[in-house]
């Protein structure tokens, strides 16, 4: 059995390393042999996710010829990789890419702290607002006044209440997309909505692909059913998806699902457009992949100019390669822990029969508000509070940190809740245990990649603003410091980062 996910080719990662900026450099800046200059700049690339984990590289000859450099150049660099951990090779099945044995890097998710106990501490880790007000008291005043017919019924419905179904169903619809109520299921949350497809699509030892980085709590999810993360590395910047990776990754690895979000991303912010939404479904049906794509993010365009594409599953409207996830957190408020999944009906029934044994349903009273929301207009009013508020967020924040922290490198982006950070070379493990010192709680960026990808980015979400947000770049400041000056340790970072 090969060790690899994916592949890298030779002009790829010629390509990659040539792009790198800025250069690795030795000690006191002195130019460092050839050699280690390319396995240092191998390294960072695994470090940074830019090449994932288990990637078989090109064999010595090939990337000698593509960098034009001599074959023992790449040997020794191979040699050396090897012997940090960042390598391994086993003959007839060439060498791929690894993370050392030991390493500290997170593999957790994000866990929400309970408000109250967070006292002084500003936290950065969750990305979720509070709730539109005066909408949820509505909401769930009208929910009571709808609720008297359902109390004479057991209450369990593990498809969702017809009525909320017909709901969802009917937007989709409205958007060019003909749904029937049939093809919903409502779940607890989209954490729950995904918890049920990976149950029954992808059982131990399953292959998932997933963008390398994404959300930490479903890679955390997937995890645990014991599923085979296979990263796809996403493009620096906004741009996102490299077709021909995901191509070449879905037909290597041929997984039993590919898991995106195409609207938003979490944590880059970008935005997939329309030719890659296509591709990214054409790619899925050929390789009898089922595409996952998450649209919890989907309703937060927070720059009225960015054209948003079509959904990605009216590339394929019957649901039978595309199951979209839908969620009311982002776009209302996470605390009704409502979402929902859309597929063609033999897969929903299959995940209705899938989650009945997890948690049977879905609380009726959260629905009944959901669809009263959906169903007065007062979800459009409230998704337009939720979006001014985290444009205005996401405004002060940006500004903060490019007062605080002007050699951390982010791209804006147009929607979502969160900016990816580039923290100039210091390790993001260690910035997060400074920043729980100084009072300001920010997740590393390993946490949103696949072993141990992304220690120089930190994930920052547009939930602070004004005075807080400035405190908060403050408080990240003085992390630096700790971290720079030493006082920061207690996790080892990995050797090509600054402590
Ligand atoms: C992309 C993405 N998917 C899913 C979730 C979780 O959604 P829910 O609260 O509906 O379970 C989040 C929350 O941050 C998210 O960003």
């Amino acid at each position: 059995m090969t060790q690899w996910t994916s592949t890298v080719g030779a002009a790829q990662l010629a390509r990659q390393l040539q792009a790198q900026q800025p250069r690795p450099t030795g000690p006191a800046g002195r130019k460092p042999p050839a050699y280690r200059a390319l396995a240092d700049g191998v390294r960072l690339l695994v470090l940074e996710g830019r090449v994932p984990v288990a990637a078989r590289l090109p064999a010595e000859r090939e990337l000698a010829l593509a960098l034009s450099v001599s074959r023992t150049t790449v040997a020794a660099a191979y040699e050396a990789l090897r012997a940090e951990g960042f390598l391994e090779s086993r003959r007839g099945a060439g060498s791929w890419t690894a993370v050392p044995a030991g390493n500290p890097l997170p593999a957790r998710g994000l866990e929400p702290l309970p408000p109250e106990s967070l006292g002084s501490m500003i936290d950065l880790g969750c990305a979720s607002l509070p709730a539109p007000e005066p909408w949820l008291t509505r909401a769930f005043q009208g929910a009571v006044e709808e609720l008297p017919p359902y109390a004479h019924t057991h209450g369990d419905y593990p498809a969702g209440l017809p009525a909320l179904r017909q709901t969802i169903a009917d937007r989709y619809t409205a958007l060019g997309i003909p749904t029937m109520p049939e093809q919903i299921m409502v779940t607890t949350g989209a954490m729950g909505a995904i918890d049920a497809i990976c149950h029954l699509f992808a059982g131990r030892g399953e292959r998932i692909a997933v963008e390398s980085p994404s959300y930490a709590n479903i890679l955390q999810l997937m995890r645990e059913t014991g599923a085979r993360l296979v990263p796809v590395a996403m493009e620096e910047g906004i741009g996102g998806w490299d077709m021909n990776r995901w191509r070449q990754a879905l037909r290597d690895s041929a997984p039993r699902l590919a898991y995106v979000v195409a609207d938003f991303h979490n944590p880059t912010g970008a935005l997939a457009d329309e030719q890659q939404r296509r591709d990214l479904v054409d790619a899925a049906r050929s390789a009898g992949t089922v595409l996952v794509v998450d649209e919890t993010m989907t309703e937060l365009r927070l720059d009225p100019d960015t054209t948003m594409p079509r959904r990605v599953c009216a590339f394929d409207p019957a649901g039978s390669t595309v199951l979209t996830v839908g969620s009311a957190s982002k776009a209302f408020w996470a605390g009704m822990r409502i979402g929902w999944v859309r597929a063609a009906p033999d897969v929903i029934r299959s995940l209705v029969s899938a989650r009945a044994y997890a948690d049977m349903g879905t609380p009726v009273l959260e629905q009944l508000a959901v669809n009263w929301l959906m169903g007065t207009g007062g979800w459009e009013q409230a998704v337009e509070i939720r979006r001014d508020q985290a444009r205005q967020n996401r405004d002060e924040l940006v500004a903060a940190v490019r007062r605080e922290l002007p050699e951390w490198e982010f791209a804006v982006p147009s929607g979502g809740l969160t900016l990816w950070v580039r923290t100039g070379g210091l390790s993001g493990s260690r910035l997060a245990v400074a920043g729980e010192r100084v009072g300001v709680r920010v997740p590393s960026g390993p946490r949103f990649g696949v072993d141990g990808a992304f220690e120089g980015y930190v994930r920052l979400p547009f939930t602070v603003g004004g005075p807080v947000a400035e405190e908060a770049a403050v408080r990240l400041a003085a992390a630096v410091e700790l971290v720079r000056s030493g006082a920061g340790a207690g996790v080892d970072a990995p050797r090509s980062f600054v402590a």
